[in-house]
């Protein structure tokens, strides 16, 4: 059997040692090209669950990713496998130039350069802002460097996407054109969001946290939608 894209058993996330958990003994697995939604109000966990995925806060229990604990030895690897965007695009756009920020993890690999920009250029121009290639990432609309970072996330094709409210600086088209392109990777992918109508085309299995904890995990989103409605 092929093994997880994404593994948690008993996770436990605190910001500070002596406050209440914000996310309280989360398990949940995503098989190899498995498209999840994470579904959740503001503040139930979504980001942070990510970030713990990502090795970027501390946990208690077990994550591991494609069969590999996330733990500071292995972050290397690990970060091999992860594609992300994060829910701010500037917080991972380290480049001037669009076309250097988003090549930058083939580079990193020790691709040439003319292939990485070829490479780049192809998922540039998926993703609608090709022509945007030169440009200052400075000059971009909060849309476009959102895709300029997604882009960035996707070059290196990894097995497994985590993505922080992909949908939410788009305009209609650009969420149609990002969910045919999503639905198009093999990868497994981890997409938090509140927009429910972006994920039911793309994902076949959604998982509704709430106060840090699992309160629904299903095939159809209807159920977090009912749950909402009452709220
Ligand atoms: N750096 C931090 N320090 C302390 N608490 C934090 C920090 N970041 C988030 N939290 C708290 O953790 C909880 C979960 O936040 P998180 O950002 O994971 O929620 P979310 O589901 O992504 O929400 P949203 O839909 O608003 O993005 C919230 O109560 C939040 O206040
Ligand atoms: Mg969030």
């Amino acid at each position: 059997m092929t093994e997880p894209a994404l593994a948690l058993r008993n996770v436990t996330v605190r910001y500070e040692p002596a406050d209440p958990p914000v996310l309280s003994d989360v398990s949940l697995q995503v098989a190899a090209g498995e498209k999840v939604a994470l579904l959740g109000l503001n503040g139930s966990g979504k980001t942070t669950l990510l970030l713990a995925t990502a090795g970027l806060l501390p946990y208690e229990g077990t994550i591991e990713v494609c069969g590999i604990a996330v733990a500071r030895p292995n972050l290397d690897e690990i970060r091999k496998r992860i594609g992300f965007l994060f829910n701010v695009p500037e917080d991972q756009l380290l480049f001037p130039k669009v076309i250097d920020d988003a090549a930058f993890a083939l580079l990193r690999q020790r691709v040439s350069r003319a292939e990485a920009v070829t490479k780049t250029m192809a998922v540039l121009e998926a993703l609608g802002v090709a022509h945007l290639a030169e440009s200052s990432l400075h000059h971009l609309s909060h849309g476009q460097k959102q895709r300029v970072a997604l882009a960035g996330a996707l070059v290196c094709a990894p097995p497994l996407l985590l993505l922080d409210e992909p949908s939410a600086a788009l305009d209609p088209p650009g969420k149609r054109s990002l969910a045919r392109l999503l639905a198009a990777q093999s990868a497994a992918m981890l997409v938090a969001t509140h927009d429910v109508d972006f994920v039911s085309g793309l994902c076949s299995r959604f998982v509704t946290i709430d106060g840090g904890r699992i309160v629904l995990d299903g095939a159809d989103a209807e159920a977090t939608r009912e749950r909402w409605a009452r709220n």
